[in-house]
């Protein structure tokens, strides 16, 4: 199966997940390291900073003429503006020029109570601003070992396909009666991550073959259900410059999901220079 075939992007896609960490000298610091490297001053790479850095990435873009991406690491599953204490809403992350956002994460699952029912609150809110959304699935070692973890992957897809069919439709309306039109930013319609827990910030790797099963998976639900979308599909769980050449060989793969690894500026670097060979 060629599933490059739905994939816009020829190079792959770089998404820098920071987590609850950075400041405001290390962004100022390892910015100035990433504009000057061609590796890494290049559109395919996202990074999803805290809420709190993002004005900064933006600032930083715009003075220096980088060709980065920024990312939000989550949004609220309230939309519009209104009386919610501690929310970030999606329609706010557009003024910020964040054209992408990370929902669905096994952190923001298991950590922050996020349901199948507010991921896909979140979701909605993110396709009717125009923000392309890097939706992560991915299974526990108990639901591996229990041999049903295509089921539960299946049913994660299922939440993302109903929200975006339905949102589809309420955004072209509401496009058409509207003036000007977002402006569309994003350069694939949809990212899908495949994080299996087991393997997040443990060094665990996949098999390749286990990778490459569930990346097929993906592109091949998408090409069924979603056959006009254009997808990017990614990997993430212990990424670094020792495995990604080995990952990105996948032909399904489209990219990589990196955590501990982006902190680090060599590392983060060197990751990049081998995902351009
Ligand atoms: P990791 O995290 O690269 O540190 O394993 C990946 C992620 O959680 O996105």
């Amino acid at each position: 199966m060629n599933n490059k075939n739905n994939n816009i992007k020829n190079s792959s896609l770089i998404v820098a997940n920071w987590k609850m960490n950075g400041s405001k000298t290390k962004i100022r610091e390892d910015l100035q390291c990433y504009v000057k490297n061609k590796d890494t001053n290049t559109e395919n790479i996202i990074f999803a900073v805290p809420y709190l850095y993002l004005a900064l990435m933006q600032q930083a873009m715009w003075t220096t003429n980088a060709q980065y991406k920024i990312a939000s690491q989550d949004i609220s599953r309230f939309s519009g503006y209104g009386a919610y204490t501690g929310e970030v809403s999606s329609s706010m992350l557009p003024e910020l020029d964040v054209t992408y956002s990370i929902i669905g994460h096994s952190e923001r699952r298991n950590l922050c109570g996020d349901t199948d029912e507010i991921i896909a609150q979140k979701l909605h809110n993110l396709l009717s601003n125009q923000i392309t959304p890097i939706y992560c699935i991915g299974e526990s070692l108990t639901m591996r070992k229990s041999g049903e973890y295509t089921e539960f992957l299946l049913k994660q897809l299922d939440v993302f396909l109903e929200v975006f069919s339905k949102t589809q439709v309420v955004t072209q309306i509401s496009q058409t009666s509207q003036a000007a039109a977002p402006t569309q930013s994003a350069t694939s319609d949809i990212i899908i991550a495949y994080e299996p827990i087991w393997s997040i910030g443990t060094g665990i790797i996949p098999e390749i073959e286990q990778i490459e099963e569930i990346m097929n998976l993906i592109h091949a639900f998408v090409q069924k259900k979603l056959g006009h979308v254009k997808i990017a599909a990614l990997y993430g769980g212990s990424v670094t410059s020792k495995n990604i050449t080995e990952i990105l060989q996948i032909p399904s793969v489209n990219g990589v999901l990196v955590g501990g690894a982006s902190l680090n500026v060599d590392e983060f670097i060197q990751i990049c220079h081998k995902a351009q060979l």
